[in-house]
């Protein structure tokens, strides 16, 4: 018994802190929070129960997250806690209650929509704002501030009468619309779309290039003042002060003097929050008086003067009548479930994601069972859970199939991955159409003529196989042809056919493409884990398809961000003879596969030639930036140190590893101020 106990305190610490990984740090939950709170109340009763068997460092003593590498990680000045979660009218009266013993019996409360993204603090220095961190570990967080600088609704200038320094916390996430609009334009382009703004926002915080997060639309408010105490009596008045400095602060926020008066907001904003441009899961309570936050306190990972109501999201029943399996463009297999239609939140929803195998064992589920269908902030809806009571007799377990259900090769699985893909890139349909897609879409060859129906067309009547097969159309090939296409949305067939001024397009939108620069081409080739950005760090490091043909796995490691499977994974497309054939004759079509960008934006050519490995914090530039002003001026950004590097440029708590192999291999390690003089001089 004793054992069993021990044993169950141990699954459920790991099971949450994997959770917990998968929710902070990949921003890629597959369990509900309501799902996770079950598991932690179970394990906090648990070690309640029996303290000898909790872990120092369980799920229910430590917040969420952990630091990622990419970023300096910094200490809170204050730790960054979380919230407790209620979610029964009962509950947030007993929260009432506990505060009333706490703190008197007159408690005034301020209710805030909870806004679902991702927190982040803000220091301003005598108005400027100086840094911003992730909540990290909840002790110390890692340093976006570059990333956050690109959020246009943060100012980075304070106007008005502002305390000399202070943090705001906040939350930042993105509005229903833009994300719509990022997944079309993500789908276009060959990628895979988010699943909801929580983890587009979250995903998009973490990205190593700011450049790319000033292109996606964030936004932010803020609800949490830390700063002098003596300056305000009310949390309500710190966040006007906050607005009136130009910091943005939602307006649903509410003094609120009962718990009747905190229900009613709650209830209304159930209802209401459909009409908001961005998702709310909840609405958060807080005491309004500071004096009294004070002396009702916090536990280790919660303030008891403020909790969070989570809203029910929307779960109904439906049948499960069959499983497809779909082939994606990278070979990825999804399992989809058909199931009998149902109103969600005012759509229908006919299909859901089973996501992989490991989804559909942990769930059970089974063709024929009634399943419960959630559409939360998901775009697409999820089965959550089978009403086994509802089972009929003889249902079997799902099997996952073992060979391709398009092209029948032997499926394959990597033990660190959960899904299943079909090995056959080369011949696969569904992945060849996928590449074609990827090939013509706007940050690769941007033939904006062809989409995913002219695709389908050109591939059914033998036209494109490979890429090189669009510089060989002619005009007669292609104008005329027509098919009939099922609309799986609204089930009517639509006849698609190629009218001649459609035509005259393509062939006008293939020539024009002859122009793209060789980071798009490459980018279009489509190898794996070779997206936009490394497309641009390969082309301007090796200047040529011919040299990135020859280049080993070691030449590859040494561009700046490239790593291992990048790496092997470009060799081993070049290996592939097919994939040969093809540059031969894209290049006979006269595609671009020689960079010339370096020449064009160079500043000089004072650095040519040299190769430098940029480490630690900078004053003068963003870490970005620096290693752009190195490309400008002739110079290479490389990834790690070799006996082959030129200078390491050393800034602030650059890593004591790198500075040690620096000066083994004897490499001249220059400052920031030493840089600016080379390029200067
Ligand atoms: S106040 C010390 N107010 O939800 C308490 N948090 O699940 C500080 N959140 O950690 C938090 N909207 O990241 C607060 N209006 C709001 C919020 C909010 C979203 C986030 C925040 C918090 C988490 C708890």
């Amino acid at each position: 018994m004793i054992d069993e106990i021990k044993s169950k305190i141990d699954t459920l610490t790991t099971e949450l802190k994997e959770h917990n990984y998968r929710y902070y740090i990949l921003a890629e939950p597959v369990i509900s929070d309501r799902e996770f709170d079950k598991m932690l109340k179970e394990l906090e009763v648990l070690e309640k129960q029996y303290p000898e068997f909790a872990h120092p460092d369980s799920p229910t003593r430590v917040v969420g997250g952990a630091v990622t590498n990419n970023f300096v990680n910094k200490k809170h000045i204050r730790p960054m806690l979380s919230l407790a979660n209620t979610y029964t009218e009962q509950e947030l009266r007993d929260f009432d209650e506990r505060v009333k013993k706490l703190a008197g019996t007159k408690i005034q409360y301020v209710c805030e929509l909870k806004f679902d993204g991702f927190a982040i603090g803000l220091t301003y220095k005598k108005g400027k704002l100086v840094q911003a961190l992730t909540r990290g570990d909840g002790i110390s967080g890692d340093d976006v501030t570059e990333n956050v600088k690109t959020i246009r609704t943060i100012p980075h200038q304070l106007i008005g009468n502002f305390p000399d320094e202070f943090e705001i916390r906040g939350e930042i996430f993105m509005h229903r619309k833009a994300f719509e609009r990022m997944n079309e334009e993500r789908i276009k382009n060959g990628e895979d779309p988010f699943a909801n703004p929580r983890n587009s926002a979250a995903g998009t915080i973490k990205m190593k290039e700011s450049s790319e997060v000033a292109k996606r639309p964030l936004d932010c408010f803020l609800y949490h003042f830390i700063g002098d105490e003596n300056l305000f009596e009310t949390h309500y008045q710190s966040l006007n002060a906050a607005k009136s400095w130009g910091l943005k602060v939602n307006d649903a926020a509410r003094i609120c003097n009962s718990i009747d008066e905190v229900w009613k907001f709650i209830k209304q904003w159930d209802k209401d929050r459909k009409n908001l441009s961005f998702e709310t899961d909840g609405v958060v309570i807080k005491v309004n008086s500071l004096q009294l936050q004070h002396e009702i306190g916090y536990t280790a990972k919660n303030p008891r003067w403020a909790i969070a109501f989570k809203f029910e999201t929307e779960r109904v029943e439906t049948k499960l009548i069959s499983v497809d399996f779909q082939v994606g463009r990278t070979g990825a297999i999804t399992p989809v479930a058909n199931l009998e239609p149902v109103l969600i939140l005012g759509t229908s929803v006919k299909r859901a994601s089973l996501h992989n195998q490991d989804i559909i064992d942990q769930l059970d589920v089974r063709v024929g069972d009634t399943v419960f269908v959630e559409k939360g902030g998901e775009i697409i809806p999820k089965i959550v859970g089978v009403n086994i009571s509802k089972r009929p007799l003889g249902t079997e377990n799902l099997k996952f199939p073992e060979n391709c259900p398009e092209c029948n090769s032997l499926l394959l699985k990597n033990e660190d991955e959960a899904a299943h893909y079909c090995p056959n890139e080369d011949n696969c349909p569904p992945q060849i159409k996928g590449k074609l897609i990827h090939f013509v879409s706007r940050k690769a060859m941007n033939i904006d003529s062809i989409g995913d129906e002219t695709i389908d067309l050109l591939w059914e009547n033998e036209l494109v196989k490979d890429f090189s097969d669009f510089y060989s159309l002619q005009f007669e090939d292609i104008c005329g042809l027509s098919k009939k296409n099922f609309n799986e949305i609204n089930g009517k067939e639509k006849n698609i056919s190629l009218r001649e001024k459609s035509a005259q397009n393509i062939i006008a939108g293939i020539v024009k493409s002859k122009n793209s620069t060789f980071r798009n081409v490459l980018f279009g080739l489509g190898i794996r884990y070779v997206g936009e950005t490394v497309s641009k760090k390969l082309a301007s490091y090796f200047n040529n398809i011919d040299n990135l043909a020859k280049a080993s796995t070691d030449d590859l490691l040494k561009v700046d961000e490239i790593g291992e499977r990048i790496a092997e994974s470009v060799v081993k497309w070049f290996k592939n003879p097919q994939n040969l054939i093809i540059i031969e004759k894209l290049k006979k079509a006269g595609l671009n596969f020689e960079s010339n960008e370096n020449s064009q934006n160079a500043l000089s050519g004072k650095l040519m030639g040299k190769s430098f490995v940029v480490s630690g914090v900078f004053t003068n530039f963003s870490r970005d930036g620096i290693k752009e002003t190195i490309e400008k001026n002739g110079g290479k950004n490389i990834g790690s140190i070799s006996s082959k590097t030129d200078f390491v440029l050393a800034g602030q708590n650059m890593g004591p590893a790198k500075l040690e192999k620096a000066k083994e291999l004897g490499i001249k390690i220059i400052s920031e101020n030493d840089f600016i003089e080379m390029i200067n001089e």
